[in-house]
């Protein structure tokens, strides 16, 4: 999995206000087209070193693969998607937020890109989600493969939303 692996992560987190908002755009791929100024601030980035550039460039590496599957396989079918994310900044500190990201439609009702909106999460659920992605994490990193480290991930994943017994949006939103 790709990350900027020119920076080496710090124990400095940014906290993020309760009216913070960070919003990106990205084309189907994943490239960045669009960046408001909190995302270039608390990414420690500069406009024309984000435009273009594939968004796991703030990929953290504490973050589980199986995440992002679920997030690529969630637009893949057109809907929303919702999910904890812990980012990383170009200095290496981190920043936790609550995102959502929903497909980008043209006038012929065709996807044309992604739109993210990410807030401040609460101490809480960063607690219960951070938990849960180390237990991700360690199952991800004793396969051999990443096909194998995203099944025995989810398994974790879907086991954990399971005994919430709602769907993992209704969980997410619950903290909303
Ligand atoms: C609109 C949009 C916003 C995204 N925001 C983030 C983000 O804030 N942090 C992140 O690590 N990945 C984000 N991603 C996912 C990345 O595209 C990428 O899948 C992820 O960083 C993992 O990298 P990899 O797919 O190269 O392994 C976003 C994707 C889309 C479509």
């Amino acid at each position: 999995m790709s990350r900027n692996k020119n920076v080496t992560p710090t124990s400095k987190e940014n906290k993020l206000q309760p009216n913070d908002l960070i919003v990106t755009k990205t084309d189907l791929k994943g490239h960045i087209t669009y960046a408001n100024d909190k995302f270039l601030t608390i990414s420690v980035l500069e406009e024309k070193h984000c435009l273009g550039q594939p968004h796991s460039i703030i990929r953290h590496p504490d973050m589980p693969k199986a995440v992002y599957r679920l997030l690529w396989d969630t637009l893949k079918k057109g809907n929303e998607f919702f999910g904890v994310v812990k980012n990383m900044s170009m200095d290496g500190s981190f920043y936790w937020v609550f995102a959502n990201i929903t497909p980008s439609y043209d006038d012929k009702n065709k996807v044309i890109g992604f739109f993210s909106v990410r807030r401040h999460a609460s101490q809480n659920l960063i607690n219960i989600m951070s938990n849960l992605y180390q237990k991700m994490l360690q199952a991800e990193k004793r396969q051999s493969d990443d096909k194998r480290a995203i099944e025995a991930s989810t398994k974790i994943l879907n086991d954990f939303i399971n005994e919430q017994g709602v769907s993992y949006n209704e969980y997410l939103i619950s903290f909303a």
